[in-house]
């Protein structure tokens, strides 16, 4: 397995943001979890990349919102549940944020190599050329700003931002959201593309349509709570979460 979430449970203050959950990733899937607004996505990404230890030191630190994390995360297993969010991303788990920031007065080439910066300058080509083959519009738009980019083409250049990294196992919070349905499908072969690569991936959507022909399992989470799992044949056959999820 390679990466094992056991009985995780998030508390914020007081608020309940995971429940219990459990899920799991193999090498080589594209994995969604799936849950409507504040269903816990979020909360969920933050926890496996590490992020949410840097979130709850600086709260901690100012005497602020009291955070409670428990249960299991293995890593090709490894428990990193302690260990630092820079420390996960070198053992390549790499988060792309829901909305990921880019540097809007760079172009799209600065973008990626400021993003690459620790990695030799070989290491650094071959992975732009990459990135560019999974995304030819980016290599057409190298010398742009980033923020005249339009909200697909900065979607694109923040998942490229995050393969600079080089993953072993890609997060990705909501990708597709907010996207023209051209852009979601063109995505969603994008995505398909990265795993081919060998890079596994474990993402979370709200609305499941756009992305289900590429996505090989599913959880789907209500209130921080696994509802329902299961292949994608399986989700696309389950009453509620079509109606739900699928828009169907
Ligand atoms: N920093 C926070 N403080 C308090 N509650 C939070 C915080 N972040 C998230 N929550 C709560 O945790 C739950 C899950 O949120 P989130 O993970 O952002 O869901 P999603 O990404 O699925 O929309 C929600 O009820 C939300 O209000
Ligand atoms: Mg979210």
């Amino acid at each position: 397995m390679m990466l094992e979430v056991k009985n995780l449970l998030v508390f914020f203050e007081n608020a309940l943001a995971l429940n219990d959950l459990s899920i799991e990733v193999k090498p080589g899937e594209i994995v969604a979890v799936l849950g409507s607004n504040s269903a816990g996505k979020t909360t969920l990404m933050n926890t496996i990349s590490g992020l949410i230890l840097d979130r709850k030191k600086k709260e901690d630190r100012r005497n602020g919102e009291r955070i409670t994390i428990m249960g299991e995360i293995r890593y090709e297993g490894m428990e990193i549940s302690q260990m630092w969010p820079s420390k996960r991303v070198v053992q390549g788990i790499v988060l792309c944020q829901e909305r990921h920031p880019v540097f809007r007065d760079s172009d799209v080439l600065e973008n990626l190599k400021i993003a690459g910066y620790l990695s030799t300058r070989r290491a650094m080509r071959e992975r732009i050329e990459q990135i560019f083959r999974i995304f030819p519009l980016l290599e057409r738009l190298k010398r742009r700003s980033a923020g005249l980019l339009s909200g697909g083409e900065q979607q694109m250049l923040a998942i490229g931002i995050a393969l600079m990294a080089n993953p072993r196992l890609l997060l990705m919070d909501e990708p597709l959201l907010g996207l023209s349905p051209l852009m979601q499908a063109d995505l969603a072969r994008a995505i398909a593309e990265i795993c081919r690569t060998g890079i596994t991936i474990l993402l979370s959507e709200q609305f499941a349509r756009p992305i289900m022909p590429i996505v090989d399992r599913g959880y789907v989470i209500e209130n921080g709570t696994l509802v329902f799992s299961g292949t994608r044949d399986e989700l696309m056959d389950n009453p509620e979460v079509k109606s739900a999820y699928l828009g169907l």
